[in-house]
């Protein structure tokens, strides 16, 4: 894994959905706590029960989600992951594979949770995401409610 120069970040965060909302401040203060990391194909970027440090968003390249339960889940960029072990403080819920060379801003812990309490419009969007992850998972499939309805 490659720490890369901060300088670079700015500009890849101008498209990411989830800093839409932020001013052009706002956005200057998550470069300055953010850093652009580069992972190689087939690293694991985090891993499941891993303790949570980081938080991450997907500016290149593509990686997969792989849970002990429920099939992978793609990311692609302006995607993010690693939320969930810093907002419960607790493990890694599932490992993140990048499946091509990825570049990540990842943000610490302590930034992320500064942001998440200062930045209404970031929280807002992480919450959104959060909320969209949850339905996409209840969505029973057919068979499960034919089950449940015999
Ligand atoms: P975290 O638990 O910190 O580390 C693994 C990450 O994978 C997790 O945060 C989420 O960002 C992501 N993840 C885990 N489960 C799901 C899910 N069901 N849907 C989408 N992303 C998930």
């Amino acid at each position: 894994m490659q720490t890369l120069e901060r300088r670079e970040a700015l500009p890849a965060l101008r498209g990411v959905p989830l800093f839409a909302g932020l001013t052009p401040q706002q956005l200057r203060r998550v470069a300055e706590v953010g850093r652009v990391k580069l992972f190689r194909a087939g690293t694991a970027i985090v891993r499941l029960g891993d303790p949570g440090d980081s938080f991450y968003v997907v500016l290149d390249g593509n990686a997969l989600v792989v849970r002990e339960n429920g099939r992978p889940l793609k990311l692609h960029a302006g995607d993010f992951f690693g939320e969930l072990a810093l907002i419960e403080n607790a493990p890694r819920s599932a490992d993140v594979i990048a499946t091509d060379d990825v570049t990540a801003l990842s943000i610490g812990h302590t930034a992320f949770r500064r942001l998440l309490r200062s930045e209404a419009a970031f929280t807002h969007a992480i919450l959104k995401a959060v909320v969209a992850r949850v339905r996409n998972d209840q969505r029973a499939p057919r068979w499960q409610l034919d089950n449940l309805t015999r």
